[in-house]
């Protein structure tokens, strides 16, 4: 068994801390590993870190198959709860975590009981309770109350960056939700900070942190644009509703025509039709940006179809010019430690794909930036005077670690299948100089694409043609989706 993947029910747990997973490789290097790791249908079902650290350890780890009777996903929890010190509020989005997979558990139990014979359903444990509202089965299950789990709930809303950070025990449900108030990226700023010293105060970090940012783009509570999302197709949106040269920024990642499976759209289209349709799609965006406006176009690329994004950026280049390429990088491992999240590429012929590209275009390849308003604190002092701008920031460059949160399974990405983080557009927004008064589009915003606009305080337009995914980024942007959306005033 060199390389087993990990059972869905051993994920809900965050990792090791890094001290303790430390202690552990030193320990299991020293006397070998003393209890064996289980497994589950091939899955490793409890033992994660345990096989981590035997790795690193160059220990072979030893194995053994899991004979229980009742539920995997309630004898993994609660073997790793008497194990593990998780604080009330990470138990809280354990809760919440487990949620999917007792909804799954609980349609299994349903299609046995109507099953021959209504046999007892091999998936009820003694240890999960089975009945009453779902967020209070999964707050008893992982020792927490619901009320809990609502504010983890609420806090989902607010942004995967601190639920993440709950997930880890970086920060409280409290501190999250107060952390919830500020732009993305303060939050992310702030979590870094609180990570590098996990027992300073979060009023302390808070100030540090404010002390490095531009004041403007970091008032909490700042008033919320006006964001509106439109439900349809981009094209016939635009070209009926939106006039010429009113839009200061676009900040989209529109689909690839590589297969991925969206609520509605099927991103799968003879390559030609695909091309034509995009030409169309970036002629519009030409015509309704501003001659000093930015579109940023977010593409990664799959092994399937490695020239992906670059087709994109080519059928953009007929209308605009490349001002600057992006790499964001969504995981990185310095070190032998890896920080952030990606999706890995089954096989070995191919790398896991750990950053995409954002290309930046304009209409004159000629529009200034606010490169201070994403600038990074000087490291040493001696160069200020000739690079400086008084701001105190440099520019931070055109490789940006934005990590994904990172997420345990599948059914954490939520249903959309290809979002990217709210403080990657944050970040494109800013440089553009976009705040109050500007007025942003998203024309494929998915779940996520224009949450950063309402976030700065600006007017923003998303649209999407998947009436889930426009409802879910309408509730997190406050407002209400339009089916029948009339011009912009
Ligand atoms: C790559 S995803 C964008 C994800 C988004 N950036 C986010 O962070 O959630 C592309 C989106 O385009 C939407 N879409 C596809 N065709 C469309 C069309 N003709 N008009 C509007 N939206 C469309 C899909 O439903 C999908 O959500």
């Amino acid at each position: 068994m060199s390389n087993p993947e990990f059972h869905p029910a051993c994920l809900v747990f965050p990792p090791l801390p890094a001290a303790e997973f430390d202690a552990l490789v030193a320990d299991i290097a020293a006397h070998g590993l003393i209890h064996p790791i289980v497994m589950l249908d091939g899955l490793v079902l409890d033992g994660r870190n345990r096989l981590l650290a035997c790795r690193q350890a160059g220990v072979q780890p030893r194995f053994t198959q899991w004979r229980g009777t009742g539920s995997p996903l309630a004898w993994a929890i609660s073997a790793n709860l008497q194990r593990r010190h998780l604080t009330a509020s990470q138990r809280a989005v354990l809760a919440l975590d487990i949620l999917p997979h007792l909804a799954a558990e609980a349609k299994a139990r349903q299609r046995l009981s109507r099953g021959r014979g209504r046999r007892k359903a091999a998936g009820v444990s003694a240890t999960v309770p089975t009945r009453g509202k779902a967020s209070q089965i999964a707050a008893r299950a992982a020792g927490t109350n619901s009320a809990y789990v609502e504010a983890a709930k609420r806090l989902r809303l607010a942004g995967d960056d601190l639920l993440a950070a709950v997930r880890l025990g970086q920060l409280t449900l409290g501190e999250a939700s107060r952390l919830a108030r500020y732009p993305a990226s303060v939050r992310t700023r702030a979590i870094d900070l609180r990570q590098a010293a996990p027992h300073r105060r979060l009023s302390v970090v808070l100030r540090d942190c404010l002390a490095e940012i531009p004041p403007a783009a970091v008032r909490p509570g700042a008033r919320r644009g006006r964001v509106r999302i439109w439900c349809g197709d981009s094209l016939g949106l635009m070209r009926s509703l939106l006039d010429d040269a009113s839009i200061d920024a676009v900040c989209t990642s529109p689909p690839y025509n590589v297969g991925v499976r969206y609520g509605t759209y099927h991103d799968s289209r003879p390559r030609d039709e695909f091309l034509g349709w995009l030409g169309e799609v970036f002629r519009e965006l030409r015509r309704v940006l501003k001659p000093t406006g930015s579109l940023f176009l977010v593409a990664g690329h799959v092994p399937k179809h490695p020239w992906a994004s670059y087709e994109l950026a080519q059928a953009a280049a007929k209308h605009f010019q490349l001002q600057n390429q992006i790499a964001w990088v969504k995981s990185l491992a310095v070190d032998g430690r890896t920080r952030g999240h990606y999706r890995p590429v089954a096989g070995s012929r191919y790398l896991n794909r750990v950053w995409e590209q954002v290309f930046h275009f304009t209409s004159d390849g000629r529009v200034p930036l606010d490169r201070a308003a994403v600038g990074v604190p000087h490291a040493c002092g001696w160069n200020h005077g000739r690079h400086g701008d008084g701001s105190g920031l440099h520019c931070g460059g055109d490789c940006w670690f934005i990590p994904h949160e990172t997420i345990h399974r599948s059914s954490d990405r939520g249903d959309h299948p290809a979002s990217f983080p709210v403080a990657l557009a944050d970040r494109c927004l800013r440089l553009a100089g976009c705040g109050k008064g500007s007025l942003v589009l998203d024309p494929f915003c998915g779940v996520n694409g224009i949450i950063a606009a309402s976030r700065i305080g600006a007017r923003g337009i998303g649209i999407d043609v998947d009436e889930n995914y426009c409802d879910r980024i309408a509730a997190a942007c406050g407002t209400v989706v339009e089916h029948r959306p009339r011009r912009p005033r």
